[in-house]
């Protein structure tokens, strides 16, 4: 299976934000991921509802927004003003996760839902019927540019399990660390979407990079 690639432009050189979202209109990744961090869920700050008004303005792929910020409800209907096509929320910073994943859908894109490191697969149990998306951090959030945590590969066939057992549609997605080393074997785990930051933007043909990662699981 080749998996949809959504290189994630926290690692771009936002100078040229244009020409990064360009590069990516031009290769085989199918979706933009952006990375939205508000300081307090995370340690980190990204960035907000006007920058991915202007990616938007350029993007031909399928936009990606993950929040990691604490109570997303706030900010469903401007993100997806903006132009999100999938919008992910974490499990651990909603009161009532089903609620909010509701509400997106009741908007009319797809949800997602992230889950840090540390969060159990069973925590997914209530919402994984009714989400597009499942987002399992494979680094803690907050940073591009960290290790894969190795963990990630049995939480990916845990929950390949629990979305076979429900009947549930979700995409298994993986966030932080990707690279050529890891993309085959979380593939064959049950990874349907593979972001990566650092791994794409960092070399010096980007558009190549990605359509090797496309290819990795050959
Ligand atoms: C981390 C972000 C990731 C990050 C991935 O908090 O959610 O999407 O951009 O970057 P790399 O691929 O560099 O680990
Ligand atoms: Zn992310």
């Amino acid at each position: 299976m080749r998996p949809i690639i959504a290189p994630s432009l926290l690692a771009c050189d936002f100078s040229k934000l244009a020409d990064e979202v360009n590069m990516i209109n031009s290769s085989t990744a199918e979706w933009i991921h952006i990375d939205i961090m508000d300081g307090v869920f995370v340690p980190n700050l990204s960035m907000g509802v006007p920058i991915v008004e202007a990616i938007h303005r350029h993007a031909k792929k399928t936009m990606d927004v993950h929040l990691m910020i604490v109570r997303p409800e706030r900010y469903i209907e401007a993100f997806i003003k903006a132009g999100a096509d999938v919008l992910s929320v974490h499990i651990e910073a909603c009161l009532n996760v089903k609620a909010v994943v509701g509400r997106i859908k009741a908007l009319g894109i797809k949800a997602g839902v992230a889950i840090n490191p540390y969060t159990p697969v069973t925590a997914l149990e209530n919402v994984i019927a009714d989400v597009d998306v499942v987002n399992i951090m494979s680094v803690n959030p907050g940073f591009g540019g960290q290790e894969l945590i190795p963990s990630t590969f049995e939480k990916v066939i845990e929950t390949k399990k629990l979305i076979d057992r429900i009947g549930s549609k979700a995409l298994i997605e993986i966030d932080g660390g990707v690279n050529l080393d890891n993309a085959k074997a979380l593939i064959k785990a049950g990874a349907d979407v593979l972001v990566a930051g650092n791994f794409v933007f960092n070399t010096s043909q980007p558009t190549a990079t990605i359509e090797k990662l496309k290819a990795s699981a050959n």
